[in-house]
Formats: structure tokens, C-alpha cells, sequence
């Protein structure tokens, strides 16, 4: 089996390249990523059976060769962070739109199995304390530039599989933690905070609400929907992971033994996504997933330490990461 693995080098991706691999002993993994500030190739580093192609997934000259060699696509690249889309929307436009245009174009002339990676912020959010989750129907009422990129990609693959029988399936997931994520977001940023004995920064008043899962369950989710989903359906993947900003920040102030009130409230994220939340029974009945990571505690204190042992892979951004954080107050 040959799988193009587009992304593969970014936080998700490179998880999924890591357990496919370990996985599926006759899979071939091509991983196609543009190496954005996002992508790291140390991330997938020393793996057999994985080859990188650094390329954009928006040019078709890049695509059509290795689309046409793989048996399975499952894309990954994006452009993935709303504090960036608030400040610059373009690459989204062209990555998370045009670039699933084009593998979509390329699976239609080469028969290729298509799973499209998206996220549950295409729903828009849900009221804090509201008795109700995202389902697979709901209306796509995305809040940022990049929400709406993504839910625009989701209906790109929609189309293409009913007029042109594109073999497509999609996934909605809630926020990821664990290893190899970028140090811009939330989880790692604090954890990285920390370990700078810098005071962790709370957009707002931190009670939003999302709905974690990790990388790994996300990942074996994906496999399950490839190898038992109908084509042409939207699952959505989630953990029943909700916890508000404050909580999350708290547990990982207490991994460091440091107060709970040892952080500091900072400017809000405009139009800020309230509260996500998964009904994930659509996937659990069809495919019989089930999440391995049950303790979201036990979860980041694996994640906290591997932070701690991988300085090398994430010190160099963090500079970067903070002075543009600076500017926006944040
Ligand atoms: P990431 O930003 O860590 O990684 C994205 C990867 O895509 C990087 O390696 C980057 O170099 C690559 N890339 C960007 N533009 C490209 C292009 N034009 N061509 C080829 N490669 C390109 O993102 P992530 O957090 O791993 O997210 C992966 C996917 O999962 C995205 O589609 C995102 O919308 C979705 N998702 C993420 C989360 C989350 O919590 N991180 C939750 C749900 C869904
Ligand atoms: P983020 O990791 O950017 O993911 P998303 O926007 O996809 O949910 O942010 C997660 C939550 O944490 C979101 O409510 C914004 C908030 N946040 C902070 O409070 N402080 C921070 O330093 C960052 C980066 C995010």
C-alpha cells in the first residue's frame, strides 16, 4: 500500500506518519509538505519506509506525479492557527482552498482514495454551559478566516465526490494535544512558558471551553474511518475531552508545581470561538472506535514531560513565537 501523507511533517500529520508506520508493516509512506514554519522534518526523522517530498500542495505539477503512485491520500496540510488567520488570511485561502482543489483534482484522474482531515470549528461554536454537541449535520457557521477556509475545503470534497465519484471521506476533530505540536498553541505554549519561568498568558477571562483529545486517539480514528467509513460521509472525532482554558492551564501550572493563580490574563482573541463540543456516536457506531487515552491529566503529563525531554526540537521558534504574540498584547 502506498499512502501520500500531505502535512506529514506538522503536528498531526507527523503522528499519523509515526503510527502508520508502526501500524501497517506493507504501507509506503510519501509524506508531501511545504515545511511552513508549521513543518518540522525532525519530526519524522530516521523513519523507514518514509520518504519527504518537500512541495506545495496548491501546484499541481507537484501533486499530479504523486497522487498518481499512491493508493490512499490523506490530507493533512493546512494552515492551521486562528490567531495567524486574524492577521493575514491569505496563505489560508491558498493552502486550505486551492490546495484541496488540487489534490482534489488529482484523485478524480487517478482514482484515488481521498481522506480529507478538517476540524469542528467549521460548526462555529456552542454557548458555554449549553446542553447540546457539534453532530455530523449541523450548519457550517465558521467564526475566523481559518474556520472558514477549512469548512470551504469540506465542501469542495463534498461536490467532488457527488458529481464526479471522487472516493472521499472527511473528519471533523476538536483540539489535539501530545507530542510535536507547534509552540503558537495553546497546551505547548504553556507548557514551554513554563519551562522558561514565564507566568502563562489567558486570552479573555478563559472560560471557553474545548474539547480535548489526543493525538494518538485522533490518529487511530482516522485509520478506522478510512478502513470501515462510507465514502462520502463527515465523522466527527472527539474524546468527550471539555474543559474550559482555566482548568487546562491550572493542571498544567500544577505538572510545574506552581500556584493556580500563577498566570496572567491577556488581551482576547477577536470573535473567539466559545465552547466546542463532539457527539462523536456516529463514528463510535459505524466504525466501533474507542479512545485510549481516557485521563486527560495522565495525557499532559506526558505531554509536559515530553517537552521538557525535546527542547532541541522546539527552542529555536520560541523567540519568534513570543515577539509576534507581543504585539497583539497577548
Ligand atoms: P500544523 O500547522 O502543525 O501542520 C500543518 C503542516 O502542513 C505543516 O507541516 C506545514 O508545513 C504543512 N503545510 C502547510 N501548507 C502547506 C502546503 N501548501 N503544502 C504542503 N504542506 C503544507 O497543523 P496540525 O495541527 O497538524 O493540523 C493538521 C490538520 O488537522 C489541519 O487540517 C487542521 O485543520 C486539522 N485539525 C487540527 C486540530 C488541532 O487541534 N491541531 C484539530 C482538528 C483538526
Ligand atoms: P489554540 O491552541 O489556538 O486552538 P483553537 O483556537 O483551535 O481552539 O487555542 C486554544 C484555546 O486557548 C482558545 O480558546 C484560545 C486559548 N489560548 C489562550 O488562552 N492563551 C494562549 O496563549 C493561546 C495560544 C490560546
Amino acid at each position: 500500500m502506498k499512502v501520500l501523507i500531505t502535512g506529514g511533517a506538522g503536528f498531526i500529520g507527523a503522528n499519523f506518519v509515526h503510527s502508520t508506520v508502526e501500524a501497517y508493516p506493507n504501507a509506503d509512506v510519501t509524506v508531501l509538505d511545504k515545511l511552513t514554519y508549521a513543518g518540522n522534518p525532525d519530526s519524522i526523522k530516521g523513519l523507514d519506509r518514509v520518504e519527504l517530498v518537500v512541495g506545495d500542495i496548491a501546484d499541481p505539477d507537484t501533486v499530479d506525479p504523486l497522487v498518481a503512485q499512491s493508493d490512499l491520500v490523506v490530507n493533512f496540510a493546512a494552515e492551521s492557527h486562528n490567531d495567524n488567520s486574524l492577521k493575514d488570511p491569505s496563505p489560508f485561502i491558498r493552502t486550505n482552498i486551492e490546495g484541496t482543489f488540487q489534490l482534489l483534482e488529482a484523485c478524480r484522474r487517478h482514482g484515488t482514495r481521498f481522506h480529507h482531515i478538517s476540524t469542528d470549528e467549521v460548526y462555529g461554536d456552542l454557548a458555554i454551559g449549553e446542553d447540546r454537541k457539534f453532530e455530523p449535520g449541523d450548519p457550517y457557521i465558521p467564526s475566523s478566516p481559518y474556520s472558514s477556509s477549512k469548512g470551504a475545503s469540506d465542501l469542495l470534497v463534498r461536490a467532488w465526490v457527488r458529481s464526479f465519484g471522487v472516493e472521499a471521506t472527511i473528519s471533523n476533530c476538536s483540539n489535539n494535544y501530545g507530542p510535536f505540536q507547534h509552540i503558537e498553541k495553546f497546551i505547548p505554549r504553556t507548557i514551554t512558558n513554563l519551562i522558561d519561568g514565564v507566568r502563562p498568558r489567558v486570552y479573555g477571562t478563559g472560560e471557553q471551553v474545548r474539547d480535548w483529545i489526543h493525538v494518538r486517539d485522533h490518529n487511530t480514528a482516522v485509520w478506522d474511518i478510512i478502513n470501515k467509513g462510507r465514502i462520502g460521509e463527515t465523522y466527527l472525532i472527539g474524546a468527550n475531552g471539555e474543559k474550559n482554558n482555566l482548568e487546562v492551564t491550572q493542571m498544567i501550572l500544577q505538572e510545574f508545581g506552581r500556584e493556580p493563580s500563577d498566570f496572567d490574563h491577556v488581551n482576547d482573541r477577536p470573535g473567539h470561538d466559545q465552547r466546542y463540543a463532539i457527539d462523536n456516536s456516529k463514528l463510535v457506531i459505524e466504525t466501533g472506535w474507542e479512545p485510549e487515552f481516557k485521563n486527560f491529566a495522565a495525557g499532559l503529563h506526558d505531554t509536559v514531560e515530553w517537552y521538557k525531554a525535546n527542547e532541541p526540537w522546539w527552542r529555536a521558534q520560541k523567540e519568534t513565537v513570543e515577539a509576534k504574540y507581543a504585539k497583539s498584547g497577548q
